[in-house]
């Protein structure tokens, strides 16, 4: 019997007592009946959706089919998806050495959905394999494919997968973009990285105590103050999640606002701030917070992060460019709207939906929103600007093009012991430039880059 779990007759994963491990999955939906297949059309549905378009999988999980379906079996047909999606390229070249010719997209998509299963999930091949021809059979588009997909998966359970590749998982022109930008050791560290499923990290409000979090959730403290756990379920159920005392924020995501070294009763303006850890940060270091962002729908996380945690923000629903306001404020964060494709742990679809025309898009949005936010900023205040992407156009090189047309500003070097960064992150510059490859042995963390910036005093 393993630590963290085992399987029932059906196929099931069952909780034991003691410590608990991360299950591979967060559950197994039924095997034997109508219920497990449909939880495995679904997980193609969702791995097609975030496949087609950005956000495509959570927006296809809160509508029929998904939302239909028991949470149990929702959460599984999530986590097959995001299986799929996390090693897409290795699922790929398993099946396409054993395809004499491409099938129909929808006989690819019931092979991805089963291997994802066996290979990554731990599903007995029993249940995978059986839901898939039941599958098969049920369309007419897939029923003639039904001898080929129930021949291949047992040809794979037979003689093994065969070896794979980290870095396939990656499209091609990204991984040449960061082999350029950061190295091949980099970029095979980067593969690693976005084939786990990764741990939470929680932040904590002061005065709450790390170590009894950690105890709490099975975790333990970061540099930094974050705390991490393997532990996975219904965060609601954690201890403390309750009392608001700490809310979940990758480790990496923590550090920007930390830049801006807070003092009580100093002004802050988060300028994107939806959904909002980095205001909650803010709001925590005692600081007198608007928190703006264009979007009312995701500015609704923040309020409910607020009020559970206690603490407080002015929040304004308008583009920043349009804010009629006359106030400048001590300290400017700008996390600004990016490709995101340093969240690739946590967000595998964001490899797939990134396009190379979005890089250069959103360069011109990070471009206009870095001259709204610096006029903001009182003489002698910081500006921190940020992104949680690996792309250098949305970040070193935006910094550098901010400086050359503000001369009223410049680079605080940031100290990454300070504040909880892997030292490597540092740049010549004294930017922060996180990748996915760092913290290797802690289980790594998101990709982000980060400036302090300052204006003079008489700017
Ligand atoms: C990277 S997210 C911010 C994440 C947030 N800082 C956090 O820590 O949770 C970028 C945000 O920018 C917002 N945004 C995009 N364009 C904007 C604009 N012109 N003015 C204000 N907010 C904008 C988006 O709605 C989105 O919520």
């Amino acid at each position: 019997m393993s630590a963290g779990g085992n399987s029932d007759a059906r196929g099931r994963r069952i909780a034991t007592r003691g410590r608990p491990r991360p299950p591979a999955a967060p559950v197994e939906a039924s095997a034997q009946d109508d219920v497990g297949v449909e939880a495995r059309v679904v997980a193609g549905l969702l791995l097609n959706a975030a496949l087609e378009r950005r956000n495509g999988l959570d927006e296809a999980l809160s509508q029929p089919p998904a939302r239909a379906l028991a949470p149990v079996d929702r959460a599984f047909a999530r986590a097959v998806a995001m299986a799929a999606l996390r090693r897409l390229g290795e699922i790929d070249q398993i099946l396409d050495r054993r395809l004499n010719k491409a099938p129909p997209e929808a006989v690819r998509t019931l092979l991805r959905v089963a291997l994802a299963q066996t290979l990554v999930l731990e599903t007995p091949a029993f249940a995978a394999v059986s839901t898939a021809v039941k599958l098969a059979e049920r369309d007419p588009k897939t029923r003639p494919y039904k001898n080929l997909v129930n021949a291949v998966l047992r040809g794979i359970g037979r003689d093994g997968p065969g070896l794979t590749t980290a870095e396939s998982n990656l499209p091609d022109w990204l991984a040449a973009r960061w082999k350029a930008a950061y190295g091949e050791a980099a970029l095979a560290g980067i593969a690693l990285a976005a084939r786990q499923e990764p741990p939470t990290d929680l932040s904590l409000k002061p005065g709450v105590d790390p170590a009894a979090v950690a105890e709490g959730v099975d975790g333990e403290v970061l540099p930094g103050g974050s705390v991490r756990t393997g532990r996975r379920g219904d965060i609601a159920a954690w201890p403390g999640f309750e009392t608001g005392d700490w809310w979940v924020q990758d480790a990496a995501a923590a550090v920007p606002a930390r830049l801006l070294d807070l003092k009580a009763g100093e002004t802050a303006l988060d300028m994107c701030a939806a959904p909002g850890g980095k205001t909650l940060q803010l709001a925590a270091a005692g600081a007198s917070v608007v928190a703006l962002d264009r979007s009312a729908a995701r500015l609704k996380r923040l309020e409910q992060n607020l009020d559970r945690t206690g603490l407080t923000a002015e929040i304004v629903a308008v583009p920043a460019e349009d804010w009629d306001d006359p106030r400048a404020f001590d300290a400017v964060l700008l996390d600004a709207p990016c490709t995101a494709t340093g969240t690739l742990r946590r967000n595998p679809e964001v490899l797939r939906a990134t396009r190379p025309a979005e890089v250069a898009k959103l360069a011109d949005v990070q471009h206009r929103l870095l001259d709204v936010a610096a006029a903001r900023v009182k003489p002698g205040g910081r500006l921190v600007y940020c992104t949680c992407s690996l792309e250098r156009e949305e970040g070193e090189t935006q910094v550098i093009a901010f400086l050359r047309r503000n001369p009223a500003f410049r680079t605080v070097p940031a100290d990454p012991a300070a504040v909880g960064a892997p030292a490597e992150a540092l740049t010549p510059e004294g930017w922060l430039r996180i990748l996915p490859s760092m913290w290797a042995e802690r289980g790594a963390l998101d990709g982000f880059f980060a400036a302090r910036l300052e204006r003079t005093a008489l700017g």
